[in-house]
């Protein structure tokens, strides 16, 4: 029988990336606290209506990508359940469900995790991936520090994980009255030209005329590179507000270029949007985003009705670590771990003495005191064979007991980098591996 594999689109985070993963994580965790943001942990799954409820029903994510949880249980709890294709969404629902927008004058929280998008795989593409994600909100949240606060912490975390060559686009859509009165510009700007583009053109012309400005077929972006954009649908209030956002951003010391045709993938974005670019990626290039999204909060039901009319601020962004990991790469870093132990513990068997049991005896001495090391379980214990797994092991040396090291009371330490070996007393052998 074949043996199984994963299912398409997903992969395995094997032993030798796992520290690589680690260390992104807690790079992260370090750089989140610096900016006094607190982790929170979502269900992986949630009701499919909050999706479409925030994401929008004609986004590609809801219409076309959500995979939704198909139990055996035929109870109504039970039905209409989704993975999460994103973060977010799940973090405005627990804003609401803990009526945080009573209690936190701003609540700054981050989430690391996998998401869930059934899209077609390809490189840099995967129907299950990794975020490294931040949400700050409240009714203190409409400053335009604290947009530029957002993008800086983003950069700051794609440092520390020592990436060098991104480009940061902004983009602003302005308020929910701008980006329709945007949204609207676009149809009549488009409305004579249209008859001659694709079928799909058409059907997002119709559904949502934001998806052209990313769509990826020649003739559309023919039509496009001829709009001339800009910050028109920008109320006077808004384009005030991009360019405070912008210019916090220079007094942070972040760098941007200003994209008018950067609108994002997803309906709840209000004022400013902005990507993470990788070139040399190939299509996939986005390493991560984000954006405002005022009135997410209200439009799921949240927020202090006395505040009315008065909206939650809110703003955040998300990283993709595999396409991170794939940049890294891109820039000479490695991604694969080195295996490595201080010890591996190496016996003689002999008809005598039960040699086994006193390494046994010997590495969960060294266990105990805090030294990582290892010895061999298998049948063929020949010391050839032992020696092969502890160098498989990346040990850095190997601890010899043999009839004439348990006669004598020490141990032969082998040290694997240089060949030489030398007796310890069995005694001082901890101290002799924490002084090496
Ligand atoms: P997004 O642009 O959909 O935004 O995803 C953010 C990042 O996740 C992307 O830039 C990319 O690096 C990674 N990503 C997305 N889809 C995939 C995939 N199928 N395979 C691999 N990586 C992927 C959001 O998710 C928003 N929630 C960001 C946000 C937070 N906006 C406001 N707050």
């Amino acid at each position: 029988m074949k043996p199984l594999s994963t299912p398409r689109g997903t992969a395995d985070i094997l032993p030798a990336q796992i520290s690589r993963w680690a260390e992104l994580e807690s790079f992260s965790r370090t750089i989140f606290a610096l900016y006094g943001y607190r982790e929170i942990r979502t269900p992986v799954f949630e009701d499919r209506s909050l999706f479409k409820r925030s994401l929008g029903e004609t986004t590609e994510v809801v219409n076309k990508q959500l995979l939704e949880v198909k139990s055996q249980r035929s109870d109504s709890e039970e039905a209409g359940l989704a993975l999460r294709p994103e973060g977010t969404a799940a973090v405005v629902r627990a804003y609401n469900q803990n009526g945080w927008e009573r209690s936190e004058g701003l609540a700054k929280l981050f989430y690391v995790g996998p998401m869930f998008r059934g899209e077609r795989p390809q490189k840099g593409r995967l129907r299950q991936f990794h975020q490294v994600g931040a949400e700050a909100l409240g009714y203190q949240g409409h400053n335009p520090l604290l947009d530029a606060e957002m993008i800086a912490l983003a950069a700051q975390l794609l440092k520390a994980f020592g990436l060098k060559n991104y480009r940061l686009q902004i983009n602003s859509l302005g308020s929910a009255e701008d980006k329709a009165g945007f949204a609207a510009w676009l149809r009549t700007a488009l409305h004579d030209k249209i008859g001659s583009l694709s079928v799909e053109c058409q059907a997002q012309y119709e559904r949502n005329v934001f998806r052209l400005l990313d769509s990826k077929d020649p003739e559309c972006q023919q039509v496009l590179s001829g709009l001339d954009i800009g910050t028109r649908h920008l109320s006077p209030k808004g384009l005030l507000y991009f360019q405070q956002v912008c210019a916090a951003l220079d007094i942070a010391g972040v760098s941007y270029e200003v994209a008018p045709r950067l609108v994002r993938g997803l309906d709840y974005y209000t004022h400013t949007v902005f990507e993470f670019l990788y070139d040399g990626l190939g299509a996939q290039n986005a390493i991560g985003a984000g954006g405002r999204y005022n009135g997410l909060v209200e439009q799921l039901g949240g927020g202090d009705r006395r505040m009315a009319p008065e909206q939650v601020g809110a703003i955040g962004f998300a990283l993709g670590l595999e396409r991170i990991l794939l940049a890294l790469e891109a820039e000479g870093q490695s991604v694969v771990a080195e295996r490595a132990i201080t010890a591996f513990v190496v016996y003689q068997e002999t008809a005598e003495q039960d040699m086994p049991q006193a390494a046994f005896r010997l590495v969960q001495e060294l266990r105990t005191a805090g030294v990582a090391c290892d010895m061999y379980f298998g049948r063929n214990n020949k010391m050839k064979q032992q020696f092969t797994q502890a160098e498989k092991m990346g040990a850095r040396f190997v601890l010899v007991l043999g009839e004439e090291e348990l006669r004598s009371g020490s141990i032969g330490v082998k040290d694997m980098k240089t060949g030489q070996q030398v007796a310890v007393a069995a005694g001082d052998i901890i101290n002799y591996l924490e002084r090496s």
